[in-house]
């Protein structure tokens, strides 16, 4: 690989964006197969998951066996705790703008670490009472799970890092990078 000037404050890329391209495209397949010819509604949840709900739902239109149909909603949540890590306290920021009882619903989410924001998201949902609810994660760290929680599509096992870009990010900053990658442990607090 060429060699590539990194930002201020990135360590090293951890995951490149072709491999989450490919990512995407795996979930997609899995997602086409479970919801040939339904009507799909995909929930990111910002902001995290905003590139991710993007690029997986036009890995989505690319697959054979897809959906008949895919509607794009946004949900967003923020959680008290620290700066790396959520806590049990999830907080709805932003609800969606369509009802979703009888629809067919994949939650689309950056990462899961200890599991409460899914968690969270899932039960709120399936109180809505959709014909069926799955969730699809970039992301994977399971590591420091608290709550057990069902991902049933997953893109990629993280590694126990911080990181941020493709969306994550650190108070605010690196979402735009393609990549993901690891801060300099300098620029987190201890
Ligand atoms: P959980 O509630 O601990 O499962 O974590 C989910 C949320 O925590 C994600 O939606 C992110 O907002 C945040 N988060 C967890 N790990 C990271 C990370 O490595 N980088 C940036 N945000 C993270
Ligand atoms: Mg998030």
């Amino acid at each position: 690989m060429q060699q590539q000037t990194l930002p201020p404050g990135i360590e090293r890329i951890l995951i490149t964006a072709e491999e989450i391209a490919e990512a995407n495209r795996r979930m997609a397949e899995a997602i086409a197969r479970d919801h040939t010819g339904e009507s799909l509604v995909l929930i990111g949840v910002l902001k995290g998951a905003v590139f991710a709900t993007a690029d997986l739902a036009r890995a989505l239109a690319e697959t054979p066996g897809a959906p008949s149909d895919v509607q794009l909603d946004f949900i967003a949540v923020s959680s008290y705790g620290n700066a790396h890590r959520s806590s049990g306290e999830v907080r709805l920021i932003q609800d969606t703008t369509h009802a979703i009882e009888g629809r067919h619903v994949v939650i689309v989410e950056d990462i899961i670490d200890n599991g409460h924001t899914l968690h969270y998201l899932r039960a709120m949902l399936r109180n809505r009472r959709p014909a069926s609810l799955r969730a699809a994660v970039l992301l994977d760290k399971p590591y420091h799970r608290v709550v057990d929680v069902t991902v049933d599509y997953t893109g990629l096992t993280c590694p126990d890092e911080f990181v941020v870009g493709y969306g994550l990010d650190y108070q605010e900053r690196y979402r735009t990078l393609p990549y993901l990658a690891k801060l300099r442990p300098e620029v987190l607090p201890v």
